[in-house]
């Protein structure tokens, strides 16, 4: 990676104007009437209000994927509730800090005989160092689960693209915070990338800005695997969200210093939760053009990602971080790598 190249490009130059724009639902109801819609993480927060507007826009059926079930059941009777619409959503359970819960949901997701877009919106922030599953536990649920759970269920989409003639979108909620971590990912080693990010001697007092590591390990991967499920060959479109700085309980687990710094930028100018939400309409919205792509503020923006990320070594880094991500996937369900290739 060359030394020139750690400035984020346009994306922190246009990051404020960017929170302060009003954006737009980019879905109508005669395009959501009938569909189905899976999403994550959506007993509150982003996920919630993304729920909320499928729900709203006749969608038939919206699975939400929580980790609390009661806190799930609460989302989906609110929701009922404001939307006047109901039995269109079902909770089902997912626990990323756990692949066994992964690949539960995985393997339920296959039942459905129809998926119009899988939004992976469920993540953490975890500032304190925890281990779940074998890895530092933003790296577990941000990263691997994700991971496991869109390669999971990709052949699914792909039969379900076929059959009914549309084109499932699977929608990776990442952060414009995981292309600011140029300094972090100088500190990577050359090898075992993933391996390396579980040393708690040489990384814990770098936990600060693990999230945003953890989001750029997401966005990287994406691009990677986008590329080796071209749309003309597979049916499903695959992107990648920004939501901004949104007013959510994401950093409920930071320090009290760092809540008052997160409150006070929010403040100033987070969107709220359901502005947010838009961005992750937009991704299920998002055209065939949008495959492998940055999406932000409503927009496909690729010149919003920096250029350490797609030069010469950014290619190469790449390509590294998907092939140990796609090793690790495969220890953890055999197969599973090579079947969305295959399909
Ligand atoms: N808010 C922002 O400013 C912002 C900015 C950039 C990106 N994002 C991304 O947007 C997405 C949604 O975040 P949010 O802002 O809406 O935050 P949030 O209100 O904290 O929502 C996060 C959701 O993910 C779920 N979740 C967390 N850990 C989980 C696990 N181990 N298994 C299953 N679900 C889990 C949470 O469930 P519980 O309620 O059970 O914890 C919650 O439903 C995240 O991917 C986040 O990284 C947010």
């Amino acid at each position: 990676m060359g030394a020139k190249s750690h400035k984020p490009s346009k994306a922190q130059a246009e990051l404020v104007p960017n929170q302060l724009k009003d954006l737009p639902i980019a879905l109508t109801a005669e395009e959501c009437r009938g569909k189905t819609y899976i999403v994550t993480g959506a007993n509150g927060g982003l996920g919630y209000e993304a729920t909320k507007h499928l729900v709203r826009l006749e969608a038939a059926k919206v699975i939400i994927g929580v980790r609390n079930a009661e806190a799930g059941k609460a989302a989906k009777s609110t929701i009922e509730a404001e939307t006047n619409r109901k039995d269109k959503i079902e909770v089902w359970d997912l626990d990323l800090a756990s692949y066994g819960s992964v690949k539960a949901f995985a393997k339920k997701v296959e039942s459905l005989e129809r998926i119009d877009a899988l939004v992976l919106n469920a993540g953490a922030l975890i500032s304190a160092w925890e281990v779940k599953e074998g890895n530092e536990s933003n790296i577990t649920i941000n990263v691997m689960s994700n991971f496991l759970l869109a390669v999971s269920v990709l052949p699914h989409l792909q039969a379900i693209a076929k059959q009914h003639e549309i084109k499932p979108h699977l929608v990776f909620v990442g952060s414009v915070g995981g292309l600011f971590t140029g300094e972090q990912v100088k500190k990577f080693s050359k090898t075992d990338i993933l391996d390396d990010l579980n040393d708690q001697a040489k990384w814990k007092r770098d936990m600060p800005d693990r999230y945003t590591v953890s989001k750029f390990l997401e966005h990287i991967a994406t691009r990677e695997l986008a590329a080796l499920v071209p749309v003309s060959e597979s049916g499903v479109v695959i992107n990648v969200v920004d939501p901004g700085m949104c007013k959510t309980n994401l950093t409920r687990n930071v320090s009290f210093f760092d809540r008052i710094k997160g409150w006070l930028a929010k403040a100033a100018m987070g969107r709220t939760a359901e502005m947010g939400s838009r961005t992750l309409i937009h991704g299920i919205a998002a055209s065939e053009e949008s495959h492998g792509k940055y999406l932000t503020a409503c927009e496909i923006r690729e010149d919003h990602i920096p250029e350490w990320m797609t030069d010469e070594s950014g290619k190469v880094l790449q390509k590294q971080i998907w092939t140990e991500l796609a090793e690790r996937l495969d220890k953890i369900q055999p197969g599973v790598v090579a079947a969305i290739i295959q399909n």
